[in-house]
């Protein structure tokens, strides 16, 4: 069986981890979760991407190796996929050998199949950027934009990868899989790109300007552009080139909209293509952060320490935060403020709260065992009606990447929660001596521990420890699929509830 293969961009070694990286991360895992309760088998990647001049210029800059150098980033970089329980199944350094070799092979055969040649340029080059510039890449006044950095004329023989001649191919590729990106208008922006004539892509540089890179192996004088070498991450992984096909094609690349073009979606399509190597099924391209509109990057020093939060409020809470904030594709601003306001009206108040309450009213009401349902009455019929209409949204809703309404709607089945548990009011139902009161508070101890046990199921993508974590003070254990556990069925009768916890603990001032 073929695995759902999903992946993340390979992030630059050249600094250290911010909240785009970590975004990236949670969003590419809640999918990966979220098909795993629908029952696929995932294969999850994500990784490093360790090779170019930036990579060469700050291992010189600290007096170390360029090697010594992305062994220390990359344990930070995994130490964040770590930290924010990231579920990937393999990391990928591109200075591994088995990426290496896959590169060199790939070049090789298309240069054997004559779709590399060796050609002059005369220009201008942006060595910030690893880029050669073209007059349109100026500002009007004939000056070069910042993000260039110094800029200098050359002239070099190089090697160049035939990406033009497949320009009407990829167009018309485009025009037949209208759903290849995610969202589609990002599609649109691909074609009106292609309505200018590609240039062949120069995939070398020559030794003597970088030398922090894959040697081109029919000319150990050249190394690989980073690009051409990282976009190979995807397939070495999947051991296709080993002849395993149970991972490629790819089902799901996930990106950020810097990376879209042109490199994800020109050059990466030509180069499968002109290798005779299936095309991955999707591009998913996500938006930015920003803190108060401005992108947030490492040269800017405007970033926001992820690690911090989730330290400070727990992994689960900002994978929960990020997720319910951003709408897949669009930008979305962070503020602290935001992160505060749902941290306590959400998940603190909502969902803490209640939980808090179930584990205390079956201590004192039920002997710490959930009961079994005695009635079924209108209210009781409605919060289960509820349920079965969140069922059909979360799944729905998932599938779609709409997660920041998939959360909404399990949060308002909390809140529907919350609404029975006010109205029926255990904790006076328990001192009441009315014929049926004792039936009536039975009932409601069972299906508010029923509705949370099935929200925290279907909660699991997003926040796999505090789902689990419910689960367990309701006397269950953790749950991955969905299949057999999204129904209404008291299945908790009987269980003891665990001890008191508190979830989402006040922050420290
Ligand atoms: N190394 C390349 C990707 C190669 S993939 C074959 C790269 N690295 S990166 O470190 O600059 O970015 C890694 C990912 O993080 C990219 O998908 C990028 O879009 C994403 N993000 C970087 N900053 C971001 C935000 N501020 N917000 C959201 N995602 C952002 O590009």
């Amino acid at each position: 069986m073929k695995s759902f293969y999903i992946t993340t961009a390979i992030d630059y070694a050249n600094g250290s981890p911010h909240l785009g990286h970590a975004y990236e991360k949670v969003l590419t895992d809640v999918i990966a979760r979220f098909r795993r309760a629908q029952g696929d088998s995932v294969h999850f990647l994500t990784g490093l991407d360790e090779h170019g001049q930036k990579v060469q210029q700050s291992a010189a800059k600290r007096d170390i190796s360029p090697q010594a150098f992305v062994d220390s980033v990359a344990v930070e970089f995994q130490a964040l996929c770590e930290k924010l329980n990231i579920s990937n199944d393999d990391y990928i350094r591109t200075t591994e050998v088995r990426h290496k070799q896959v590169v060199r092979d790939i070049q090789q055969s298309l240069f054997d199949k004559g779709e590399i040649y060796k050609g002059e340029y005369h220009g201008f080059y942006s060595a910030r950027q690893e880029q050669f510039l073209q007059e349109k890449d100026r500002n009007e006044d004939g000056s070069w934009p910042e993000i260039f950095g110094e800029v200098s004329e050359i002239a070099e023989e190089n090697y160049y990868f035939k990406l033009s001649q497949y320009q009407d191919w990829l167009i018309e590729f485009l025009q037949e899989n209208p759903d290849f990106i995610f969202p589609k208008y990002r599609q649109k922006q691909v074609l009106e790109f292609l309505k200018e004539p590609l240039n062949d892509l120069c995939i070398s540089r020559p030794k003597s300007r970088l030398e922090w890179g894959i040697p081109i192996p029919f000319d150990e004088d050249y190394v690989t552009y980073v690009w051409f070498d990282a976009l190979i991450n995807y397939l070495t992984a999947s051991d296709f080139m080993e002849g395993d096909t149970g991972k490629w094609p790819a089902d799901y690349h996930v990106i950020g909209k810097d990376i879209l073009l042109p490199a994800h979606s020109i050059y990466w399509p030509i180069m499968l293509k002109a290798c005779g190597i299936p095309l991955p099924k999707h591009l998913l391209v996500h938006g930015f952060w920003t803190t108060s509109g401005n992108k947030m990057s490492k040269s800017t020093g405007n970033t926001v320490n992820a690690l911090d939060l989730a330290d400070q409020f727990g992994v689960d809470s900002f994978r929960y935060f990020v997720t319910r904030e951003m709408k897949v594709g669009q930008d979305s601003d962070f503020s602290e403020e935001q992160f505060l306001n749902r941290y306590n009206g959400e998940l603190a108040k909502n969902l803490g709260n209640l939980v808090s309450r179930i584990q205390n009213m079956v201590t004192r009401y039920s002997d710490g065992i959930i009961p079994a349902a005695q009635v079924n009455e209108a209210a009781d019929i409605e919060i289960q009606a509820l349920w079965s209409h969140t069922a059909v949204k979360v799944v729905e809703l998932g599938e779609a990447f709409q997660f920041h309404k998939m959360l909404e709607e399990i949060f308002q089945f909390l809140s529907g929660l919350n609404r029975y548990t006010e109205l029926r009011e255990p904790w006076k139902l328990a001192k009441s001596e009315e014929p049926g009161a004792k039936d009536l508070l039975l009932t409601s101890l069972a299906v508010i521990s029923e509705g949370l046990r099935l929200a925290s199921v279907v909660l699991g993508p997003v926040m796999p420890d505090i789902s689990a974590r419910i689960l367990g003070l309701l006397g269950s254990e953790p749950v991955i699929e969905f299949a057999g556990n999204l129904d209404w069925d008291f299945r908790l009768e009987g269980k003891s509830v665990g001890e008191k916890t508190i979830l989402f603990p006040r922050p420290e001032k």
